[in-house]
């Protein structure tokens, strides 16, 4: 067997490799106070262990170094050569070690320059802060040296370039700021360079020594707020992976880098690039990744892309890219990636798909996001036949006809997003047949079409996706039934089935889920919410909860807050809900948006909580029969954006004085019995108020001149009050209402929408957002669409002064 005799081969090289050195150092040892213990230097073992002194450990991940554990060579992270027990590597790399992603802080001892036969030296992902110069002008001889993440900033230590033997520098994510980058001139066995995140603005000529890398393969400069390039001809031939995205070269910038026929990777994502996609692409022939997205280019894209017959991935999306997918483009076989979203692009799919199907053996296309372009057509039934696809994504197209059944042969599949098409017809059992994988599947409408798209799966169908986590099929039709496939989907997290004819109770087979979201709103859903919450619904993960729109009856639960913590949006409007408001809601600390309008809600307001509810900007308890004194904590939510009281039973003044206020944007506090002065506050201290609606109440008093310092009102409703005296000349020079569009008084949605949820939508993405704002929403455009601008009817103010 030739095993036996390449092990010889290798421990004959390793003898002569490195015995030489250690007999040598084996003879000035014993001159020395070094020895040896295990396979560990003395001097070495102190060193690290003055290195460790130096940092903070809180995951305690380098408990293994200890002076009583003697042998350092098998201390978590080091290395030695296993002849010479010299420390050759030291490995502290918090990002590879998924498991334990605590970082190491401090500073690094420069006793660490005593492990003067160190190679190979990752400290990424911790969080040192500084690198000492001493320390790293003389660790000569590092072949790896990765520091990226790790907050170090200012100035790069020039001291780097004593390290002459570099072949991999990773200085990457750091806070540096870079004005000179000569000593990159001394490190010419450099192959590997990258010096991403840091600002190389300043930099200037100095660029330049990057060009006099010539053993350069790989070069990151991303996001260097870098606005030009030296051209670096000098590696046109050698250079395999340049990363330049995140910069603003614009312009021809393009055009420059055709030159780097080696090139098998080359991201210029975000930086600003112009104009059509060069024909002359089609001499990169060796690029196997190709990242253009985020950029301006326009115009078709070239049918010589398709020359590229090495390219795996190929990412064009949020470009201005028109035409179709072209047809050379079936022919790609190596396709693992393609993303087209947000062009432009139109045509259908079907001569991509049908071509990229026949590849042999099989196709290797693992992500089609074609998402947010002008598409047409159908999903060819072909696509069943792209065996290895992960990722489909076919959102907000014009593509529409039924949807193939084919899509139920691609086992691979985890997420497949078809919303905002135009699909009709059925899905099937044989839809989903072999979509074992199926993590996230999202197939919404914006609007329940006339011919709904049906889900005609039986009641027995055992569903095969088990692992789904999110779910969106908003505006489909699943009723009337509550889907019994859902029984065994134990990983759901997120439950979007908004509108999709569900007249049921929730069933008692429904899985106990850990659900961060659930929203079954507009369906006709019956049953009491606390037990339907008990009803495997209660979540202590749960951050947003919408049942709007049901026929949900019984009460608000009581202990809400303790089973439903973490509660951040919370909709119960338009049902049967009936009792009184709870004072455990002002225990979920944080809550953003309640809206529990339209319900028989009754009793007062619970007092004094909501203040501390620091998050808390959206309040709609609207259309209930609440009564009583409203608590001056509800004005003190430091974060409230809108608050309406309208049509309940409320009495009493407004507080004349508030310490704190919320940046208000929405007071509606219409059709109550509220009753004495508009407090100055009201006026004064609300620079951002935009619809101010106190009609059909019972203030009274004089309006101040003072009152026009509502500069953002665009709607203000005093109508059907006792208010009295002038009306103050101002009224008419509201500064938002004389930008609004008389025929489209709801400017002002815009606004509310626009209250800040991103924290959620970005976690729950672009299909769970602004869900409860939405609600609100809709509530403003039927109560405000009679309205006037402004109304002041029926009070008992003074003509005489309105005719001034
Ligand atoms: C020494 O280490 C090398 C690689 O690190 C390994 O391949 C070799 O087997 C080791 N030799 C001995 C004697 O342990
Ligand atoms: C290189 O190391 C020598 C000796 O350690 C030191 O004197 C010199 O300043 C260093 N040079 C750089 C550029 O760090
Ligand atoms: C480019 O390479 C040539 C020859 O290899 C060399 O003379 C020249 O200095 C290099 N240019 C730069 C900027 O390093
Ligand atoms: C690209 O290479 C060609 C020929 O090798 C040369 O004429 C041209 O100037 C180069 N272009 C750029 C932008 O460097
Ligand atoms: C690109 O591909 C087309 C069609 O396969 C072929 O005719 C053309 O010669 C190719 N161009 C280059 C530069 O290889
Ligand atoms: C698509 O075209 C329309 C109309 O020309 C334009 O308004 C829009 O910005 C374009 N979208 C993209 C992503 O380029
Ligand atoms: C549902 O599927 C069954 C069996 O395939 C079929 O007979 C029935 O017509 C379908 N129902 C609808 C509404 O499409
Ligand atoms: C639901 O699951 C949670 C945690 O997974 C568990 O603590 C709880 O007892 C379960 N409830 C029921 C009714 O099974
Ligand atoms: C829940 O709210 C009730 C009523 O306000 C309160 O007594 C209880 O301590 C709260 N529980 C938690 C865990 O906050
Ligand atoms: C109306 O607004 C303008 C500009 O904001 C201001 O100059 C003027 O004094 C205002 N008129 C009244 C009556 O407040
Ligand atoms: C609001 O009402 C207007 C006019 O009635 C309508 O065109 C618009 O679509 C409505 N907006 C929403 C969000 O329902």
């Amino acid at each position: 067997m030739a095993i036996p005799s390449i092990q010889s081969a290798i421990l004959l090289s390793f003898l002569v490799l490195f015995l030489g050195p250690y007999l040598q150092t084996a003879k000035l040892c014993s001159c020395s106070d070094d020895h040896k213990v295990g396979n560990c230097h003395s001097i070495e073992r102190l060193a690290l262990l003055d290195f460790k002194k130096g940092m903070e450990d809180p995951s305690n991940k380098l408990s293994s170094w200890r002076l009583d554990n003697e042998d350092c060579c098998k201390w978590h992270g080091v290395g030695c050569n296993n002849v010479t027990g010299y420390v050759k590597e030291l490995d502290l790399n918090t990002i590879k070690d998924m498991a334990q992603t605590t970082r190491l802080s401090g500073g690094i001892n420069p006793a660490l320059a005593q492990l003067k036969h160190l190679k190979y030296l990752d400290l990424r992902g911790n969080a040192f802060g500084s690198i000492p110069d001493q320390f790293i002008g003389s660790v000569k001889e590092l072949r790896y040296l990765d520091l990226s993440r790790n907050y170090f900033e200012g100035r790069i230590p020039q001291q780097l370039g004593n390290l002459s033997h570099l072949h991999h520098l990773d200085l990457s994510k750091n806070l540096f700021s870079i004005q000179e980058l000569q000593f990159l001139s001394q490190l010419t066995s450099l192959e590997y360079l990258d010096l991403s995140g840091s600002d190389l603005s300043k930099t200037g000529e100095s660029l330049r020594y990057i060009n006099g890398l010539h053993s350069l393969s790989e070069l990151h400069l991303s996001d260097c707020q870098l606005s030009s390039f030296p051209l670096m001809t000098n590696f046109t031939t050698t250079l395999s992976v340049l990363d330049l995205s995140y910069n603003n070269f614009g312009g021809f910038f393009f055009k420059a880098i055709l030159n780097f026929t080696a090139l098998q990777s080359l991201d210029l994502s975000a930086t600003e690039i112009q104009g059509p996609i060069p024909k002359a692409i089609e001499q990169m022939t060796s690029l196997k990744t190709l990242l253009l997205g985020l950029n301006d280019l326009t115009g078709h894209i070239p049918d010589v892309l398709a020359n590229l017959t090495s390219l795996e991935r190929l990412d064009l999306e949020d470009n201005h890219l028109e035409g179709p997918i072209p047809l050379s483009f079936g022919a790609l076989c190596k396709l693992k990636e393609l993303s087209l979203y947000n062009n432009n692009i139109s045509g259908e799919i079907t001569e991509f798909v049908n071509g990229i199907s026949l590849c042999r053996p099989n196709s290797l296309l693992e992500t089609l996001q074609l998402g947010h372009t002008k598409l047409t057509g159908n999903i060819p039934y072909s696509i069943g036949n792209l065996k290895s696809l992960r990722i489909l994504y076919l959102q907000e197209t014009s593509m529409n006809g039924a949807i193939p059944k084919s899509l139920g042969q691609l086992s691979e599949l985890e997420a497949l997003d078809l919303s905002l098409n135009a699909w009709d017809g059925e899905l099937t059992e044989d839809h989903f047949a072999n979509l074992a994988n199926l993590i996230v599947l999202y197939i919404s409408f914006d609007e329940k079409p006339p011919k709904p798209l049906f889900f005609n799966l039986s009641s027995n169908w055992v569903c095969p996706f088990t692992e789904l986590f999110h779910l969106d099929l908003t505006n489909c039709q699943l009723g009337p039934l509550f889907p019994s496939w859902l029984q065994n989907l134990n990983q759901l997290g997120i439950i979007k089935l908004e509108n999709v004819g569900i007249s049921d109770k929730i069933p008692n087979w429904f899985p106990n889920l850990s659900l961060q979201a659930l929203d079954l709103s507009n369906n006709q859903i019956r049953g009491k919410v606390p037990l339907e919450l008990r009803n495997g619904l209660k979540s202590t993960e749960m951050r947003m909860l919408n049942l709007r729109g049901n026929l949900f009856s019984g009460t608000i639960p009581l202990n809400i807050n303790e089973t439903m913590p973490n509660l951040e949006f919370l909709s119960l409007s338009n049902n049967l809900i009936e009792g009184s408001i709870p004072s455990s809601i002002c225990n979920l600390k944080q809550l953003t948006a309640v809206s529990l309008s339209s319900n028989y809600l009754s009793g007062e307001l619970p007092q004094e909580c909501w203040k501390d509810l620091r998050f808390l900007e959206v309040i709609d308890l609207s259309n209930n029969h609440l009564s009583g004194k409203v608590s001056i904590s509800i004005w003190s939510a430091p974060r409230l954006s809108l608050l309406s009281l309208s049509k309940n039973g409320f009495s009493g003044n407004l507080p004349p004085n508030l310490k704190t206020l919320g940046p208000l944007r929405v007071i509606d506090l219409g059709e109550n019995s509220f009753s004495g002065n508009l407090p100055m506050w009201m006026w004064k201290r609300l620079p951002h108020l935009e619809i101010l609606r106190l009609r059909s109440n019972s203030f009274s008093g004089f309006i101040h001149e003072h009152h026009c310092l509502l500069h953002s009102l665009q709607i203000l409703d005093l109508a059907h009050n006792g208010l009295s005296g002038p009306i103050p000349h101002c009224f008419g020079n509201f500064s938002g209402m004389a930008t609004v569009d008389p025929t489209n008084p709801f400017s002002v949605y815009g606004s509310i929408e626009g209250i800040d949820l991103r924290r959620s939508s970005q976690e729950f993405g672009d299909q769970v957002n602004v869900w409860i704002t939405k609600g609100i929403e809709l509530e403003y455009n039927r109560t405000l669409a009679f309205l006037q601008c402004i109304d002041l009817s029926h009070n008992a103010f003074s003509e005489r002064y309105l005719q001034r």
